[in-house]
């Protein structure tokens, strides 16, 4: 039995460039290379979850221009259903993502446009599509006043709650206790508990902390140390699935939170899930793009398959 999944969050077309270094002030650069895809946090994990074979509405913003044609496109194509509130007063938002050629790291601006306007009305307006889910998402690129309205929301109705603290932002208190799951990396680990995490061992300490805090599950990514798994009954640390040469980094976040969403709608226990997410994570960085880089159920189970 497959549990709906609805996910609030933000679109923006990425913009990616390549280049040596990134610019100094004033200065101008060459860059090797250029691409133009599907982003944002919120809608990379809609497609990760939707390539999955899960059942997937996103809630967002977007503008009336190519960028909002792009993110409508892209939904089609994963089998995202889409809640859209269109504000053709603002635009689709769009991310600025310079890719280090030689390490494949990655710094971003991101610029939400519309997805900024996201208000706790348009949560309320969008309050039985996230009552009806089974896995509710979300993340901090859009105002985090929604992003709590619509836990405490999906909270009420029984729904199993995620929230990906992404990008790195303070949060006021009662938003843990609001979340079954908190699936903070080593950055966002820090900023929020103050501990700095460079061994699963400090992952754990942390994880401590937001347990405390009133989370139910924390799980933490690792990158290619995979993710830690912890909860008042248990802790594991679950390794990553290095599925060949690293491409690009960008989105395997999303990557990891899409397949948590998807694995938990489908019934698999908080191990399984997590492995299940380690393997969509490991197969996506080794592919460009973000949400272009999303493997199918297939690639996945046959990745899993694999390393028994
Ligand atoms: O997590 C990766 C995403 O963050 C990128 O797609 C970029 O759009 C930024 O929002
Ligand atoms: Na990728």
């Amino acid at each position: 039995t497959q549990k709906p999944v609805v996910i609030l969050g933000v679109f923006v077309a990425d913009t990616a460039y390549r280049a040596a270094r990134a610019p100094r002030m004033g200065e101008t650069i060459l860059g090797s290379d250029f691409k133009l895809g599907p982003g944002g946090k919120g809608s990379n994990q809609a497609v990760a979850a939707g390539r999955l074979g899960a059942d997937v509405t996103f809630i967002t913003r977007l503008g009336r221009d190519p960028f909002a044609d792009m993110a409508r496109a892209t939904w089609k194509e994963a089998d995202v259903k889409a809640a859209v509130i269109e504000t053709p007063e603002s635009y689709t938002g769009a991310a600025y993502i310079f890719v280090e050629e030689t390490t494949g790291n990655n710094a971003i601006i991101v610029c939400p446009g519309a997805a900024s306007l996201i208000s706790i009305a348009d949560i309320d307006a969008n309050a039985d599509l996230i009552r009806s889910s089974g896995v509710f998402v979300t993340q901090l690129e859009q105002p985090i006043e929604a992003a709590t309205h619509a836990l405490e929301i999906a909270r009420a109705a029984g729904a199993t709650t995620i929230l990906n603290p992404a990008p790195a932002a303070r949060l006021p208190e009662r938003i843990f206790g609001l979340a079954d799951y908190l699936t903070p990396n080593e950055t966002e680990t820090e900023e929020l508990t103050g501990v700095k995490v460079e061994t699963v061992e400090d992952a754990r300490r942390a994880a401590d902390r937001l347990l405390a805090m009133g989370v139910g599950t924390v799980v933490v990514t690792l990158g290619e140390n995979g993710a830690l798994l912890h909860s008042a009954g248990q802790s594991e640390h679950i390794p990553a699935f290095p599925a060949g040469p690293v491409v690009e980094t960008t989105g395997a976040g999303d990557a990891f939170n899409g397949g948590l969403a998807a694995a938990l709608s489908l019934g698999a226990s908080p191990p399984e899930a997590v492995r299940f997410a380690c393997a969509v994570a490991g197969i996506s960085v080794t592919k460009p793009g973000t949400a272009p880089s999303m493997p199918t159920l297939a690639e996945v189970e046959a990745m899993l398959r694999k390393k028994g």
